[in-house]
């Protein structure tokens, strides 16, 4: 198991808890999708994986490692990256620009330099619009461009909180299609939020269904995809206000 959560409690404010004893956990190289209604923890379980909030109960173990409360540069060191929901590439600067934000704390020149060669062999089109605005990119563009970003550190797992928030169909399926490609190309881990239920699931391994900040399925991804639980509540057009009632 790479990435173990167990009965993980955390929050923003001391008396609130939003995860409420969670539990989960990746296996090397999974594509694990995390589904569940808006408020549901999703961000936060990815928050929590990544440092930027300490849980007050439980444990996130990583590659064996207990990782719970650890600063999330530290985090980053240790081989998790992640992809915040919403856009974080910086949008005045160039795409190369970006990309060498990515590797910021690497001082050695040429190690720089082969992982950008081995990010560009992935996204071919970056070494083309290298110079241009990250700003000018299109949405989906500039989620690869992130996905590039946190490629640079190497890491072993990378947590993706929406990644085809906010793109047409064309484009988020663009966006899955490389997260897919990513992963049977390079063995790396992901943990994956997505509203998009049927196209994140349509790539995973495994996933899990949160509901009040706790796991309330976890399941094959085909068995939750045929799961008519699922179907009506997650797999329709948009999400279901009945189940935030
Ligand atoms: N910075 C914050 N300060 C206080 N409360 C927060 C903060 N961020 C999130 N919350 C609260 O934590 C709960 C879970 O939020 P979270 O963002 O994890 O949900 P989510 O499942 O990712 O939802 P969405 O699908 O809308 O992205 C919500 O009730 C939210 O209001
Ligand atoms: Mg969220």
């Amino acid at each position: 198991m790479l990435l173990q959560l167990q009965n993980v409690v955390a929050g923003y404010l001391k008396t609130v808890d939003v995860l409420q004893g969670l539990s989960l956990q990746v296996e090397e190289a999974e594509i694990v999708c995390l589904i569940g209604p808006n408020g549901a923890g999703k961000s936060t379980v990815l928050r929590t994986i990544s440092g930027l909030l300490t849980p007050s109960k439980g444990s996130v173990v990583f590659d064996g490692q207990d990782i719970s409360g650890v600063r999330p540069d530290l985090v980053l060191q240790h081989g998790v990256a992640h992809v915040p929901q919403g856009h974080s590439s910086f949008p005045e600067m160039s795409l190369l620009e970006n990309l060498l934000m990515g590797a910021y704390t690497v001082s050695d020149k040429a190690l720089v330099n082969r992982r950008l060669e081995a990010v560009y062999e992935l996204f071919p089109w970056f070494r083309d619009r290298a110079k241009q605005r990250a700003g000018n990119l299109s949405g989906g563009q500039q989620k690869l461009l992130e996905i590039g970003r946190a490629l640079m550190l190497e890491p072993r797992m990378m947590l993706l909180d929406e990644p085809s928030l906010g793109l047409d169909p064309k484009k988020s399926h663009t966006v899955f299609d490389t997260i897919s490609r990513l992963r049977d190309e390079t063995g790396i881990t992901v943990l994956m939020v997505e509203q998009n239920a049927r196209s994140g699931l349509g790539i995973s391994d495994r996933g899990y269904v949160l509901e009040l900040g706790r796991e309330r399925l976890e399941r094959s991804a085909s068995e939750l995809l045929d799961d008519p639980r699922v179907a009506q509540l997650y797999l329709g057009g948009g999400i279901d206000d009945t189940l935030q009632a």
